[in-house]
């Protein structure tokens, strides 16, 4: 049911905004403002004159897919589009009320990369950003385009995007009053992810990420090539997906979940964390939360995020710290491939295991020694989803062989006590 305008005024008082102030610009002032950004030639990545003419052309119809570069990517059935004129009253002023709530949040907690990046675009205003404006903005900053999806698509298709510098956003607004969402919405895709494109470590190993998927599949369609019978074809599958499984955590414990240490203090940069309000203070201040410090030169630090599960469902138990931004260009296609292959003959952990050769910056009352998630699986103490995969997994595994890895990978092995 609509809300009703006196709702609609508690909403914006409670947030400190001006009802006044929430209002989409016309399709003439959009265009204006198009016209003049498309013609600057002094950025990282000026447009031609000639996709600018087609750009602009096209303006006046929704949103689909960034058209400024010469890549493009395949959507199939996920290919959504942005219809402005079709967003409502209500849609804006959700945006502008979580706009309002993050400032004090990002202000506080973000790095200084990610909030030099919000003022490069067009994210902070009570109202939903126009996604051809957006777009060309960000292609010309940093080289990434949108690619607008209508709902989570599959991982391969999602880093698929990232190989081609495109990044999948949704076009749905999450409902006025809503303070948190499972899925992604404009709400997480732009003002979480969007400025992140400008720190270039972060947008180079979201590349990277996309690179090593790619090479994984190429991978795995050789391998299936030669497969004998349906066993072994289904036991290729399987392995490749498990690589893109460990990948994941990786890219997760990064680029939606990471903090960086800046002038000795702990700050965000995650896309998950800075989208939220709420976990944002608590990813940083929260007694409950370990927090842990990792440098991405480091193959064991890389290999004990690739075999950390997690959960989506709650605020994250372990935060992995990185020591700086420039320690990301470590993180190169081969060593991910390298990094996930190893991560498929080691025990897994759960998301509040704690090692001790783990570099603790502060340890949080909800984490737990590998053994606990065993003793309590084994005393019928209720664990929660991903402590319970991660001990079924390691429980099902053969004996771990030492002799297959490497001396990283041992260097974990030898830390993590026992699976039993
Ligand atoms: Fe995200």
């Amino acid at each position: 049911m609509p809300f009703t305008s006196k709702q609609l005024k508690r909403f914006a008082k409670k947030h400190g905004i001006s009802l006044d102030t929430v209002s989409p610009p016309d399709f003439s002032e959009r265009r204006k403002t198009l016209e003049n950004l498309l013609a600057q030639q002094n950025v990282p990545f000026p447009v031609t004159r000639e996709h600018a003419l087609s750009y602009l052309e096209s303006s006046h119809l929704p949103f689909s897919l960034g058209t400024l570069s010469d890549k493009s990517i395949n959507l199939g059935k996920y290919q959504n589009h942005q219809d402005y004129n079709s967003l409502s009253f209500e849609d804006h002023l959700s945006w502008a009320c979580l706009i309002a709530n993050q400032k004090e949040t990002k202000e506080r907690y973000a790095c200084i990369e990610y909030l030099r990046g919000e003022d490069t675009f067009p994210i902070k205003s009570s109202v939903i950003p126009d996604y051809h404006i957006l777009n060309a903005r960000l292609y010309q900053q940093t080289g990434w385009q949108l690619a607008t999806v209508s709902t989570i698509i599959p991982s391969s298709l999602f880093f698929q995007c990232h190989r081609h510098k495109f990044f999948p956003v949704t076009t749905f607004m999450r409902p006025l009053g809503t303070d948190y969402l499972e899925e992604p919405d404009i709400g997480h895709d732009l003002a979480g992810h969007i400025a992140t494109f400008t720190i270039p470590q972060v947008a180079e190993i979201m590349k990277n990420h996309g690179i090593a998927h790619e090479r994984i599949f190429e991978s795995m369609k050789k391998q299936l090539l030669k497969a004998k019978n349906e066993e072994e074809i289904d036991s290729i599958k399987l392995d490749a997906e498990e690589l893109l499984v460990y990948a994941g955590r990786i890219y997760w414990f990064t680029v939606e979940f990471g903090l960086v240490m800046q002038n000795d203090r702990l700050t965000a940069f995650g896309a998950g964390i800075l989208s939220s309000p709420s976990e944002t203070p608590h990813s940083i201040e929260s007694a409950e939360a370990t927090r842990i410090l990792i440098d991405p030169n480091s193959d064991r630090d890389l290999l004990r995020l690739a075999i950390t599960d997690y959960s989506i469902n709650e605020y994250q138990k372990t935060y992995f710290v990185l020591k700086d931004f420039e320690s990301l260009t470590s993180l190169t296609p081969e060593r991910i491939i390298d990094v996930v292959t190893e991560a498929k003959h080691l025990p897994h952990l759960g998301w509040r295991d704690i090692l001790d050769s783990d570099h603790v910056i502060s340890r949080g009352t909800d984490s737990m020694s590998p053994d606990e998630k065993y003793e309590n699986l084994a005393n019928g103490i209720p664990l929660d989803e991903a402590s319970t995969r991660v001990a079924l997994r390691n429980i099902g595994m053969p004996e771990y062989n030492p002799q297959r890895l490497g001396p990283a990978a041992k260097l974990l092995l030898n830390s993590i006590s026992s699976k039993n």
